[in-house]
């Protein structure tokens, strides 16, 4: 694995028009729960996670950003953090069914 450090940013944007990634579930509570997966898993890199604001990404929301490989993700619950840390995070492997490919950035 390649060590060194990593980060990774969880949109918690809450806005109603058109509905942000922080509305449409618990943004919050997802990125805490990334925190709890990434504490399990078996990778020399630190990851920091980081509960941001809009990432110009709305219509894939809800959202996340891993940098610097930037990889951009949508997920909808627990299982899918879990493909995200098991593959991306653990095995340096892009997850195909969660990635955001071409997008138009929105504004916040
Ligand atoms: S509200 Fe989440 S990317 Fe814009």
């Amino acid at each position: 694995m390649s060590g060194g450090t990593k980060r990774i940013f969880v949109c918690n944007n809450k806005r109603t028009t058109p509905i942000s990634c922080g509305l449409r579930l618990d943004a919050s509570g997802m990125a805490d729960q990334l925190i709890e997966l990434l504490g399990e898993a078996d990778t020399e890199t630190e990851y920091q996670v980081i509960k941001s604001k809009c990432l110009g990404r709305c219509q894939h929301g809800p959202v996340l950003g891993i940098f610097p490989d930037n990889a951009w993700y949508s997920y909808e619950d627990r299982e899918d953090l879990g493909e995200i840390v098991s593959e991306h995070v653990e095995n340096e492997r892009p997850v195909e069914r969660l990635a955001i490919r071409r997008t138009t950035r929105t504004a916040a």
